[in-house]
């Protein structure tokens, strides 16, 4: 594939997930292979505003393809458009570094960067492509909540850890006659909790797009125990509210571009079931785990096809999309199109029906 391109970036921004270095791996031996030179941009758009980015050479990205997290370290703070700096008054105010950023990527003589992330960073890269970067996109996330594509890598490997969890409390609840409430992340979309708990069995199923009624929870499981079955097993996730309530907020991140992290509903869910009917009832937040480990050989296939697919779209001089894959077909579309949008999951995904039809509950 000819073309003029000499010099190329490459960063990994917002929360990490398996999946990135193989994507880092393919777009760099791609271009490698083309003759251009690869920089490794560090820690996301923090690189590129405060100018840290090294060489890339074929030893440096050999041997990471089952690796998780990403060799060039990721941010999921820094937005140059609207970035978090301190006002001198013991708070922050945001400030748009666009131009700063332009200037550094002209000084490290970069003609084009490929920006693998969620949908905070490809928000950013809709920003900077407005200022005439020349960006590709690559969707990462397990949360799996990214527009104009149906899937994220990432998101398979982080439903089987937490099918994992959800199995090996499973074994533990039915020894005690326990309900066990396992809290995953996801944010506002149910995707981890529905694909998890759905592979894992889950009794109840919490999800922030299906609002949950407590007493039908708690007779939910009760039910259960009437009919002989003396645990029951809820994955929740982290975004679930009961209706008419909030969603669980357990930090504000004041310099994060999303400031809210959730965290709580596990617990919540937990104590009321247990003061409704007194079940013993357990709950356990699965966190970060969910982001780490090796990626799993379905994510290490989908990465080094989004990644190849990031390469060709950057030969072409397609700047300004993102590689997305829409009914198993690798293809692209506008960053733009896709910036700040949330992909929850629709009431009737057919998983959801099929999930119900089986007796798994919503809550609903
Ligand atoms: O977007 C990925 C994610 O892991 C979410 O599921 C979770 O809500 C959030 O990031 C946690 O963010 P942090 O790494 O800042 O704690």
């Amino acid at each position: 594939m000819a073309s003029d391109l000499r010099r190329i970036g490459v960063l990994t921004g917002g929360g990490d997930c398996p999946g990135l270095n193989a994507v880092i791996r393919a777009v760099a031996k791609s271009a490698m292979g083309g003759g251009l030179e690869v920089i490794g941009i560090e820690d996301g758009y923090l690189g590129l505003i405060e100018n840290r980015y090294h060489l890339l050479d074929r030893k440096s990205v050999s041997n990471i393809l089952t690796r998780g997290g990403t060799i060039l370290g990721s941010c999921n703070k820094a937005n140059p458009a609207s970035y978090s700096v301190p006002d001198g008054k013991g708070g922050w105010e945001n400030r748009d570094v666009r131009d700063m950023v332009v200037n550094n990527v002209k000084k490290a003589g970069l003609d084009a960067i490929i920006v693998i992330g969620g949908d905070g960073t490809m928000s950013g890269a809709a920003k900077l492509v407005e200022r005439g970067i020349n960006i590709i996109g690559v969707p990462k996330t397990i949360d799996n909540d990214l527009c104009g594509t149906d899937i994220t890598f990432g998101h398979y490997t982080a439903v089987a850890t937490a099918a994992d969890a959800l199995d090996k409390v499973h074994t533990t609840a039915s020894s005690h006659h326990r309900v066990i409430v396992v809290e995953l992340m996801g944010r506002y979309a149910g995707w981890l909790a529905l694909h998890s708990g759905v592979a894992a069995g889950a009794d109840l199923i919490l999800i922030p797009e299906i609002p949950f009624d407590l007493d039908k929870v708690a007779t939910y499981c009760m039910d259960r125990r009437r009919y002989g079955k003396g645990f029951t097993i809820v994955a929740v996730g982290e975004g679930a509210k009961p209706i008419g309530g909030e969603m669980f907020v357990d930090e504000v991140i004041k310099d994060s571009p999303d400031p809210l992290r959730l965290g709580g509903v596990g617990k919540f869910v937990a104590k009321e079931i247990e003061k409704r009917t007194e079940l013993d009832c357990r709950s356990v937040v699965l966190g970060h785990v969910q982001r780490g480990g090796t990626p799993t050989p379905y994510d290490r296939i989908l990465s080094t096809k989004f990644g190849y697919h990031a390469f060709e779209l950057m030969m072409e001089k397609r700047f300004g999309r993102m590689v997305v894959q829409k009914q198993g077909e690798v293809t692209s579309t506008e960053i733009a199109d896709v910036a700040d949008k949330v992909r929850t999951v629709p009431l009737d995904d057919p998983l959801v029906r099929a999930a119900r039809s089986i007796g798994t509950s919503f809550g609903d």
